[in-house]
């Protein structure tokens, strides 16, 4: 007796969330009223990890994701025509998202890797940058040289990381003492390491770095040397989404031709 009075209600409930499943248009198959094929935009979920100003932080006033790269991909997305939602996620996160579906493009300031392009599919390049590295004024450590024996940090899986680990191998191989790391998990943490005493130094991309002596004038942070190394970011996707990476590139070529990409620039690596 029970057992069929729970089992009845469940059915009912089953029926009625297939009916309204049957109501939603969803899809490439939607129809107008007319019954022919609408061809609704497609909808496409980036995402970045927002510590990483200018490319991507969350906009105090608002809450809501900002940077270079939300304004990129946006910008891209119109040119393209489809839609674009821009989501917050952790780092280490991003590129099992894409394969878990729960998103369709990392912008994310993310470095093309020979090791990165075995799992994803980058877009044209879109920025050129590097890794440099900075430390208080007045520090006894004026070149990359100066680093053995001391300690660095990094935002874990990095190439900031990644060039940490080779400097310290170079430095055992010279017979110096090696590199300690410190690998943290947002970008910014490695900027309150370096305050709080934690590193002695701390390695990033350029523009990342040069965005916080800028937001903090008073920090009396030196990037004593140019960058070591020449990236060039790129949109991550599932290497399976041909019509995805054929409308990223698409969109990037256009707002290139257009001034568009350069007026993103100008507004957040301008001078002016
Ligand atoms: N360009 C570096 C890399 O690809 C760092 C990127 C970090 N991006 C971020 N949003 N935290 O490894």
């Amino acid at each position: 007796m029970k057992k069929r009075f729970a089992v009845i209600p469940l059915i009912v409930i089953m029926m009625l969330s297939l009916m309204a499943g049957c109501t939603q248009e969803s899809g490439p198959e939607a129809t107008d009223g007319n019954g022919e094929q609408e061809a609704p935009a497609m909808k496409l979920v980036a995402v970045g990890e927002c510590t990483f100003a200018p490319f991507e932080y969350v906009d105090e006033a608002t809450g809501q994701p900002a940077g270079f790269d939300v304004d990129l991909i946006h910008a891209i997305a119109e040119a393209a025509g489809f839609e674009v939602e821009y989501k917050n996620m952790d780092w280490n996160s991003l590129i099992a998202a894409l394969q878990t579906g729960e998103a369709d493009l990392v912008v994310s300031g993310m470095t093309i890797t020979d090791e990165r392009v075995l799992e994803v599919k980058f877009s044209d390049p879109y920025f050129e940058s590097g890794q440099a590295w900075c430390v208080e004024e007045g520090s006894p450590i004026k070149t990359l040289d100066d680093l053995a024996g001391k300690t660095v940090a990094v935002q874990i899986n990095t190439t900031a990381d990644y060039a940490a680990q080779k400097l310290d191998e170079k430095f055992k191989e010279e017979g110096k003492p090696g590199l300690s790391i410190k690998r943290l998990e947002q970008a910014a943490d490695v900027f309150n390491e370096l305050k709080v005493g934690g590193a002695d130094a701390v390695i990033s991309d350029l523009p990342v770095i040069q965005e916080y002596l800028k937001n903090n004038p008073d920090s009396n942070i030196i990037i004593p040397e140019p960058a070591f190394t020449v990236e060039y970011y790129g949109i991550a996707m599932r290497k399976q989404d041909k019509e995805i990476h054929e409308l990223v590139n698409k969109g990037l070529a256009t707002i290139k031709a257009s001034g568009k990409y350069e007026e993103l620039y100008e507004k957040y690596f301008g001078t002016k």
